[in-house]
């Protein structure tokens, strides 16, 4: 999505602005633009152009502009193309007040439509550039006032916004708000900012305040005033941002998703580290678990399939009935939830629209909210009764892969914490479930120690034109996990299948030399035999089958060995072949690892 940042402070802004782009790249964009304040009166500087970041700086060349604030954004196109002029910032007729957007304003037709009637010209498709000019009218009719014109503003939008303004009449000033799309403010010595997410300033300061919905941030280089829309003063919560700024850089990896498939046995064990036993007090003090009588999962794309892997563990722990559901999909059903209903949205961002907007829907309702989620102070989190922070650290690379597993590690302490707290879990197989969680750290690590072979083996596939994937049980939204990591990565055709689902159809696909990566059950598993069956029928049409195993299987033309561990842990140790799988496809392909076409990292649109 697009990323967004303001700065004003001591240094000249163009510097820390355009440094706080870049490190927001992963977010995914097709545009960017600069706008910046000069002195009093004079005319804003701008710049803006389509593509990367690198087209604008080309145009810079060395040039700084003496201004010590401004904004900064990186499009990623919803309304009109990506093109120079649709690129922001926007400004208004008179060329004195810029602004800057993410999000979708639902109701710009009118108001555009209300704003030509009224005189003002337009230069752009976009939604944003009503804004610039709805803005322009309010600040004249509060006396110069950006904060007031803004909180006005806010009032007639509808949709989601985080938006950002200054005016030529104000250098040092910045204006932001917030609405279902995430803004926060790092507080630093002489300077503040505006941006998405903490990553565009972590480099300067590690201070930072949460906003809430419908609040207005109004900022200098002295001074930090956040209001409702009603202009009432908010007190400031502020936290220590937890990452340092060398985790948001690749560490001598190629790429950011590279460097975070080795992160995972950290991630894993960030995540386990004082919950392995139970979830204590800082975790649960906000959300009641007893009494509750079915528990909905909520999420999207990789999350979702963590929910997937989650189900089997919960209901088996807890004894419960679990509902996995793909967010976008479950508000439009109008389920029936009340206040028995436990519901877990998982999102590494905390901002995605469609998994936000579900748990609207259902706490609305009565249920009660228990979030895992990766970033702190997001918007999910900060919406919901509870939270399990999983600590993956930031995740750069648009495919998610160390969030996928400190997701999983969520799902299973849950389902210990929930079978303690209702009684349903056997002792023993709590113990045993504990001292396989901590040794999983350690077999991811040995899985990795396997990378150079498997890329190799992978780059024998480059030219294929569809993969399948196959599980059963856990192996299941495993292999549905590997089937959307190579269809992101490598742009090749890709679908996950349950094993015993093949026979009923698309069993159809299979051709000579078609890639069937085939993920075993564990040894001991009861599936293990039809497991077998299944790779049998696709062989027999010719299929080259790669098997994901913990132990030897001949009938494999390639056999992928990972360690043994509880049947439901499985997925953690799996999948990692198949990330690897999807990174060395895409490598091999020449695609954008980290930034995969059409792709961003959080999608805060439905
Ligand atoms: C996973 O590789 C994708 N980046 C995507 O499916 C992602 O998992 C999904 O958009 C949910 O994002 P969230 O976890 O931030 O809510």
């Amino acid at each position: 999505m697009c990323g967004i940042v303001g700065y004003t402070g001591k240094a000249l802004a163009l510097t820390p602005v355009l440094e706080g782009l870049h490190r927001l790249e992963y977010r995914g964009y097709d545009s960017a633009g600069i706008a910046l304040t000069l002195g009093a009166g004079e005319k804003l500087w701008i710049e803006k152009r389509a593509g990367k970041l690198g087209n604008l700086e080309e145009i810079l060349g060395n040039s700084i502009p003496q201004s010590h604030s401004g904004i900064g954004h990186t499009r990623w196109a919803t309304h009109g193309g990506p093109t120079d002029s649709n690129a922001h910032p926007h400004l208004d007729n008179e060329g004195k007040l810029a602004v800057i957007h993410n999000g979708i304003i639902e109701n710009y037709v009118e108001l555009r439509a209300d704003l030509e009637k009224r005189g003002h010209t337009f230069k752009s498709e976009t939604d944003t550039e009503s804004v610039a000019h709805l803005l322009s009218d309010a600040r004249k009719a509060h006396n110069g006032d950006l904060a007031a014109a803004m909180r006005e503003v806010c009032a007639e939008l509808r949709g989601s916004f985080t938006l950002l303004a200054i005016h030529s009449d104000e250098p040092g000033r910045i204006v932001g708000a917030r609405r279902n799309s995430p803004l926060v403010v790092g507080v630093g010595d002489g300077e503040n900012f505006l941006a998405s997410d903490v990553s565009a300033f972590i480099s300067h300061t590690k201070r930072a305040l949460e906003l809430g919905q419908d609040e207005i941030a109004d900022i200098t280089a002295s001074n930090i005033i956040i209001t409702d829309l009603a202009g009432k003063v908010l007190p400031h919560n502020e936290y220590e941002i937890s990452w340092d700024a060398s985790a948001a850089e690749r560490g001598g990896f190629e790429h950011f998703m590279l460097k975070e498939i080795f992160e995972q046995p950290k991630a894993i064990s960030d995540t386990l580290l004082g919950r392995v036993s139970g979830l204590d007090e800082s975790v649960t003090k906000g959300i009641n678990l007893e009494g509750i009588d079915k528990v909905v999962i909520i999420a999207c794309g990789t999350a979702f399939h963590a929910g997937l892997v989650g189900k089997y563990a919960i209901e088996k722990w807890a004894n419960i009935s679990v509902d996995v559901e793909m967010a976008s999909e479950y508000r439009y059903r109008e389920p029936s939830v009340d206040n028995k209903t436990l519901l877990i949205p998982i999102s590494q961002s905390g901002e995605t629209m469609d998994t936000l907007m579900a748990m609207r829907y259902a706490k609305e309702r009565g249920a009660r909210v228990f979030a895992v989620c990766n970033t702190n102070g997001s918007t999910i989190p900060r919406e919901s009764d509870a939270v399990l922070y999983t600590h993956a650290g930031p995740e750069i690379a648009v495919a998610s892969t160390k969030a996928f597993e400190t997701q999983l590690i969520a799902m299973y302490l849950i389902g210990l914490h929930l079978g303690r707290v209702r009684g349903t879990i056997d002792a023993k197989l709590a113990k045993e479930i504990e001292a396989e969680l901590a040794e999983l750290p350690a077999k991811v690590e040995q899985i990795l120690e396997t990378v150079e072979p498997l890329r190799a083996l992978t780059r024998e596939f480059k030219d294929a034109t569809s993969m399948l994937f196959l599980g059963r049980h856990v192996g299941f939204p495993t292999a549905l996990e590997g089937a959307l990591k190579l269809k992101e990565l490598a742009y090749m055709h890709a679908e996950g299948f349950a094993g015993g689902e093949l026979k009923h159809g698309p069993i159809a696909l299979i051709e000579k030399g078609t890639p069937v990566v085939a993920i075993l059950p564990a040894e001991n598993s009861l599936l293990a035999e039809k497991m077998a069956s299944n790779i049998q029928e696709v062989k027999a049409r010719g299929a080259v089958v790669i098997a994901i195993a913990d132990s030897p299987f001949a009938a494999a033309d390639h056999l992928i060995r990972i360690p043994k561990t509880h049947e439901f842990l499985q997925p953690v140790l799996a999948v990692v072949p198949l990330q690897v799988i999807s990174y060395e496809m895409a490598v091999a392909r020449g695609n954008d690892v980290d930034q995969p076409r059409n792709l961003a990292k959080s999608v805060t649109v439905e």
